[in-house]
């Protein structure tokens, strides 16, 4: 057994802004499942205040350095089906509406990292991994080998850095080293930490974790080139023999259509046409589209950011609203892509819908509803909606990029392998020609579409290999072979 911690900024069923919350809520328990002692820490934020409080445990106040003072740290507990959370307190820097996206977002998570490595001495906790996840937690590895490798406590830990998206880097002023981390500007100069002449949180993880990984095969070797490297494809390279890729699982009981409470009838495999039929109509009556189960119901739920194709469907809306279709799109973000969405829903009202915002009941009911999950993908690390879609026999048509194509197999007909569609090129009129494909399997194929379907919904979306994998990862580090 090993004593491993988890170090990220969200995670289900606390906090969640994309995937990153859905693998720290799913992850932990399936190491737990094999007998490790686990646990995880993240930022206490008013969501999570507001709505966990009562449940929680004080453990301690204990103080960091930050702006050369000594601020405050309130350290609480919840124990969750076996394993344990804690929760940073400081209401000045996370009790707010959002979650990042401030201007003092970089003092904010040195203040939460510098917690986190003092929770180990004042709980007088160690564990053997550290498993960090994406910028927020990035310097943690740097910070534990350049300011506590004095102590032995500390230097015995090893350091597991999982990149999400490496697109988000948190890149701050250099005087942060001194104000903030604590950090001697040696770690400037020598270029461990330095970016574009400033720091990297996410270049400090890459060149002081034991062992990089990210989130999917595809993904790690594309990140090794410019096009993908976000000017980190140097440090990437460099670090490869220490970089693989794992990709994600999902929470299958969380994601389940035979038991989940979000949708009206719950289905399987064996009548999964009459249970998306109902789920369907559900969906249309509430969303104010024309009532139709036998119309195809394209779905989509994402961030809306560049970073998702979402102008590929933005450019081809002419087309797609010409087939006999309906559109379901769940998501906020960019304001440009937000008003576009909104102008499509009002000239198309009954055969689009935009649901402006978060909802996480609503996405249940987009997954069990739709035909079709639409992910256009400019780039995808990995990507959980597509296997959460494939969960409910929703059949993903993707970009084949990152996750997307290590984890969805275009349906070939003469073999009947494979478990949804794709296309190549970041191309809209590539995407549309797929989508004529899939549209017209739909409607004039049904015997193809269901053999698909049940690819789909036999395809293995769990951690079971996976968190198999990052295990390897943790022994190997730790001389248990
Ligand atoms: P990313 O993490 O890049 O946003 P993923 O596909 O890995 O993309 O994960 C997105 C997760 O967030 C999925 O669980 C998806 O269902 C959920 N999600 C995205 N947008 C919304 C929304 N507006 N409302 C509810 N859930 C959402
Ligand atoms: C990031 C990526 C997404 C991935 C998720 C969880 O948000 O954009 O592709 O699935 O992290 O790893």
């Amino acid at each position: 057994m090993s004593r491993i911690l988890l170090v990220a900024s969200e995670g289900l069923p606390f906090i969640k802004s994309g995937g990153l919350a859905d693998v720290i809520g799913s992850l932990p328990y399936e190491f737990k499942k094999k007998g490790h002692d686990v646990r995880v820490v993240m930022p206490l934020y008013k969501k999570i205040a507001i709505n966990w409080h009562d449940q929680f445990l004080y453990l301690r106040t204990y103080t960091v350095n930050i702006n050369y003072q000594e601020v405050n740290v309130n350290l609480w507990q919840l124990d969750r089906d076996g394993v344990i959370f804690y929760f940073i307190e400081h209401a000045g820097y996370f009790e707010r509406e959002g979650m990042y996206g401030y201007v003092d977002d970089g003092e904010r998570f040195a203040y939460f990292q510098k917690a986190v490595l003092e929770m180990l001495n004042q709980l007088d906790y160690f564990p053997e991994i550290m498993h960090t996840h994406d910028w927020h937690t990035g310097m943690i590895p740097a910070l534990c080998k350049e300011n506590y490798n004095h102590d032995y406590r500390y230097r015995g830990i090893k350091h597991v850095y999982t990149i999400h998206n490496l697109a988000y880097q948190g890149n701050f002023g250099p005087e942060m080293l001194d104000s903030c981390l604590g950090l001697g500007y040696y770690v400037f100069d020598n270029g461990n930490v330095r970016f574009d002449g400033g720091i990297s949180y996410m270049k400090a993880g890459i060149v002081y974790a034991d062992k990089i990984t990210t989130v999917s095969p595809s993904y790690a070797e594309e990140i090794k080139t410019p096009q993908f490297g976000e000017r980190l494809d140097s440090v990437l390279r460099f670090r490869s023999a220490d970089l693989c890729g794992v990709v994600n699982g999902i929470d299958t009981d969380l994601w389940n259509p035979k038991t989940d409470p979000s949708i009206v009838k719950n289905y399987t495999l064996q009548n999964v046409r009459k249970g998306k039929a109902a789920n369907k109509v559900a969906l249309q009556e509430s969303l104010g589209l024309e009532v139709d189960e036998n119309k195809m119901l394209i779905g989509i739920v994402s961030r809306l950011t560049w970073q998702k194709g979402i102008y590929l469907v933005i450019e081809q809306l002419f087309n797609i609203c010409n087939q006999p279709i309906q559109l379901v799109v769940l998501g906020s973000g960019e304001v440009g892509l937000e008003d576009k969405l909104r102008e499509a829903e009002a000239n198309n009202k009954g055969k689009i819908c935009f649901y402006n915002g978060y909802s996480e009941e609503l996405s249940h009911q987009i997954y069990a509803a739709s035909d079709l999950f639409l992910m256009p993908s400019l780039f995808e690390p990995c990507g959980i909606s597509q296997l959460i879609s494939m969960r409910y026999g929703t059949l993903p048509l993707v970009r084949e990029t990152g996750g997307l194509r290590d984890t969805v197999i275009p349906y070939n007909e003469y073999t009947q392998e494979g478990n949804g569609f794709s296309f190549t090129n970041y191309n809209s009129n590539d995407m549309m020609h797929v989508l004529w494909e899939a549209i017209d399997c739909y409607y004039n194929k049904p015997d193809m579409w269901k053999q698909i379907v049940k690819n789909a919904m036999k395809t293995d979306v769990s951690w079971e290999k996976s968190a198999e994998f990052y295990l390897g990862i943790f022994r190997e580090l730790l001389g248990q072979w």
